[in-house]
């Protein structure tokens, strides 16, 4: 049996028919850019998530250079986040001149260690970056605590977390804005570089209208310096269809991590997904953590036998060459190593069959020989 890391064939099965509709509707009016497709998207989006506004940008990258870029965060400015994301969370501070500083994971819920947040804090701190890494959430009312404590922004990473709640509330509605990505492969993507921003704050909404469109509203009209972060028309038609499934798609995620708890808690020598209390995740990734020295044969096993395997990531941000400047070494953030060694993502996406589900678990209980 073959089973792909992801299937996004099947999901273009399920939105073709009115998609294929829509897109002729814009290629006939070769209105490429932005325009009202692109609005109803955001205004879509923004309910979904349960906020008031929505601004749909080119990628998920820029989402989060716009929202620090909006949030005021510049040269000698410092945001606290952990190390085991994805660089793009933390490369656009490089680029504003501002620097992450990363603080431990609890090697439980696999996000922040809270206790270490507190003394990471300095003056220079302007906002904590919780990163709602594998569509899990961190505990947001400790975060929200010491943001408030110390008077510093929350932001949100929500590339990966589209529809997850913490108590009720979904992920994007948390900090002074939310990035998300609309790459191919996540739970809400684009047929192509996609991303969006989410905030309950009108003003930053409209410095982020502007910034993302060359620092104006209107053509040729630039109240600031901007970027060019538009979502492409036929991008928003994919992803408006798709958002009206997203709910069941994260159903149906929920099932195979079910099926994937069921079928390997008793397996000792590998530790299975937890998170903090009152999250509801949408399960970008589904990923073990293996014994010691363990990873390289067990990929090569599973490939073997036609699952498609992957890790998110394997080095952690604070030893890769790009971040060399930030002065960390190994052995500053142990659990972090430790995890980032250990990790391997298995197969999990909406479409995913239940024949296909029983082979991965039987595949990894053989391969552990139980
Ligand atoms: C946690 C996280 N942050 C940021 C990004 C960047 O998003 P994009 O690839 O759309 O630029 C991603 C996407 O891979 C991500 O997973």
């Amino acid at each position: 049996m073959n089973v792909p890391f992801v299937d996004l064939a099947w999901q273009e099965s399920q939105i073709k028919t009115e998609r294929e509709k829509r897109f002729a509707d814009v290629i006939e009016r070769t209105a490429f850019v932005m325009g009202p497709e692109v609005e109803q998207f955001e205004e879509h989006f923004a309910a979904y998530c349960g906020v008031k506004h929505a601004i749909a940008v080119a990628n998920g990258t820029d989402a989060l250079m716009l929202i620090y870029a909006a949030a005021g965060i510049g040269p000698g400015d410092e945001v606290i986040t952990i190390a085991t994301t994805f660089i793009a969370s933390v490369s656009p501070l490089l680029h504003l001149g501002a620097s992450p500083v990363f603080v431990d994971i609890d090697p439980t819920t696999r996000n922040f260690d809270m206790e270490k947040i507190e003394t990471a804090i300095t003056p220079k701190t302007k906002a904590i970056l919780a990163v709602h890494l594998y569509g899990d959430m961190p505990d947001m009312d400790a975060l929200k605590n010491i943001a408030d404590k110390h008077k510093v922004m929350i932001i949100e990473d929500a590339c990966q977390a589209h529809g997850a709640e913490y108590k009720g509330e979904r992920a994007g509605s948390f900090g002074i804005a939310a990035a998300f990505s609309f790459y191919p492969g996540k739970n809400l993507g684009a047929y192509g570089d996609g991303g969006g921003i989410t905030t309950n704050d009108d003003d930053v909404a409209a410095r982020l209208r502007m910034l993302r469109n060359h620092g104006g509203v209107k053509k040729y009209e630039h109240a600031i310096v901007g970027f060019n972060s538009r979502l492409d028309t036929l991008h928003a038609i994919v992803l408006d269809e798709k958002l009206k499934l997203l709910d069941s798609w994260n159903e149906m995620r929920r099932s195979i991590a079910e099926a994937y708890e069921k079928g390997l808690s008793d397996i000792t020598t590998i530790k299975i997904p937890a998170r903090a209390a009152g999250v509801q995740p949408v399960h970008h990734l589904y990923m073990i953590e293996l014994p010691e020295g363990e990873r390289d044969p067990f990929m090569n096993a599973m490939r073997g036998k036609g699952i498609g395997v992957g890790i998110h990531y394997p080095d952690p941000l604070h030893l890769t060459g790009a971040l060399s400047g930030l002065g960390y070494k190994k052995g500053d953030l142990p659990h972090a190593e430790t995890f980032a060694s250990r990790i391997v993502s298995i197969p999990m996406f909406p479409g995913m069959t239940a024949e296909q589900v029983t082979y991965v678990v039987s595949s990894i209980r053989e391969y552990f020989h139980v």
